[in-house]
């Protein structure tokens, strides 16, 4: 049983029954799962979490479904203190969210098992997305694990190597000549002709849900208290909302004092609404034509932007965009003063966290998490110019010659 009790509409209030559907019928904005919050405070506590197992499933009293979960084991991955990279750029208590540790490399596992776990409880036999590749790839390999029908459609530009991530699992892999945003337009029109369960779309309330557990898991592997500050990577902008709803609901449950975190969105510049929106202190997040290395966040006209950007203001937050030079300089960083290699988001998280901390946005002594969403070897041409090997003959005096030792 869950205590998800209806879906609500962000803007008008309007309630609609727990069905697959994701805008309001009057307003057109986006529906939000939600909770009998009264019935959980009696019942959920961090006992009770911590029984639960190693997964993002032992927060499954937060989420809104009902059968046994469609779990390839995502979740509770490492909040790892980064001690190295946060001498690098001049914070003591950084840490990182290393979410590329799930089963196909990037934290797009847990809204994926969600959305597959509800569309498996409503009859869908088809579960699709639009998606910048991630998605595509965890949503073909939780179907493939559920026996379901997958159908994701990418952009054509999409990276090789993740194509090879998407096709392994043999879903109907369609690639799109166009943009992101033209894809999501397509899926959009596709939802209406088609008994499927688009992930993103109109699975998107529940789909939603499962990033919390991103929130969750960081209060409680810091003994449960919420961060000072968190630096999270923003696309559709929709990860980034369920972070701080999950530190918000942690707070009014008492599971952990009232969070005072402020929450930084960090974006590619070739690819910056939200960051744009911030800096200009509008209320409004226009679109633009994206065009940076960093692929994955690479969207221009962001479903859940303006609740992201409204979240950053509202906790004293920020928004930071950095280069595409700077997102490689970030990916290099991070391998090599923690030993994690990332993808392109990645370099953007480590670039916009360094340009906060010179700022002074974010304080030295702040409890700052950074949220690394998606591992690097897909993707690992981006940053081929590091192969520099010394060449040698399979002798001692060539390696000495080499390292210049003196004979
Ligand atoms: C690795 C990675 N990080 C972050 C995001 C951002 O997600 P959202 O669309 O919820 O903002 C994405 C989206 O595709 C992603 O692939
Ligand atoms: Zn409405």
């Amino acid at each position: 049983m869950s205590y998800a009790r209806a879906l609500r509409c962000r803007k008008c209030g309007q309630e609609y029954p727990v069905q697959p559907m994701s805008v309001c019928e009057f307003c057109l904005s986006p529906l939000e799962v939600v909770y009998d919050y009264k019935a959980m405070a009696k019942t959920v506590n961090r006992d009770k979490v911590a029984k639960g197992p190693l997964s993002m499933w032992r927060y499954r009293d937060f989420l809104p479904t009902e059968v046994k979960e469609i779990d390839l084991g995502t979740g509770f991955t490492p909040l790892v203190k980064a001690d190295n990279l946060g001498r690098e750029i001049g914070l003591d208590r950084l840490y990182i969210k290393n979410d590329c540790l799930n089963p196909t490399y990037s934290f797009k596992d847990r809204p994926v098992s969600v959305a597959v776990t509800k569309a498996r409880e409503f009859g869908f036999d088809t579960i699709a997305c639009a998606s910048t590749g991630n998605l595509a790839a965890s949503v073909a390999a939780h179907a493939a694990k559920a026996n379901m029908k997958a159908c994701v459609f990418v952009p054509a530009s999409v990276e090789p190597g993740k194509l090879i991530g998407i096709a392994v699992y043999n879903p109907v892999l369609m690639t799109v000549e166009g943009s992101y945003d033209d894809v999501n337009r397509l899926c959009a029109l596709l939802v209406q002709r088609y008994h499927w369960g688009f992930v993103n779309i109109n699975l998107r309330p529940y789909y939603a849900e499962g990033s919390k557990t991103l929130g969750y898991e960081v209060a409680e592997q810091l003994g449960w208290r919420a961060p000072d500050c968190v630096v999270a990577p923003a696309a559709s902008g929709l990860m980034f909302t369920r972070i701080w709803k999950a530190l918000d609901e942690l707070s009014m449950l008492g599971l952990i004092e009232p969070a005072n975190t402020h929450m930084f969105v960090a974006q590619a510049a070739g690819s910056s609404p939200i960051v744009n929106a911030f800096e200009a202190g509008s209320l409004h997040v226009l679109p633009v034509v994206p065009d940076t290395i960093a692929k994955s966040i690479a969207i221009g006209n962001p479903t859940d932007g303006q609740y992201a950007l409204r979240i950053a203001r509202q906790t004293g937050g920020g928004a930071g965009a950095v280069t595409d030079e700077e997102v490689l300089a970030g990916m290099k960083l991070l391998a090599q003063t923690e030993g994690i290699f990332a993808e392109a988001v990645g370099g953007v998280v480590v670039g916009v966290v360094k340009k906060l901390a010179a700022s002074g946005a974010i304080k030295r002594n702040d409890l700052t998490v950074a949220y690394i969403t998606g591992a690097g070897p897909r993707t690992q041409d981006t940053v081929a110019d590091v192969v520099r090997p010394l060449v040698v003959r399979p002798t001692v005096e060539s390696v000495e010659e080499v390292l210049g030792v003196p004979a």
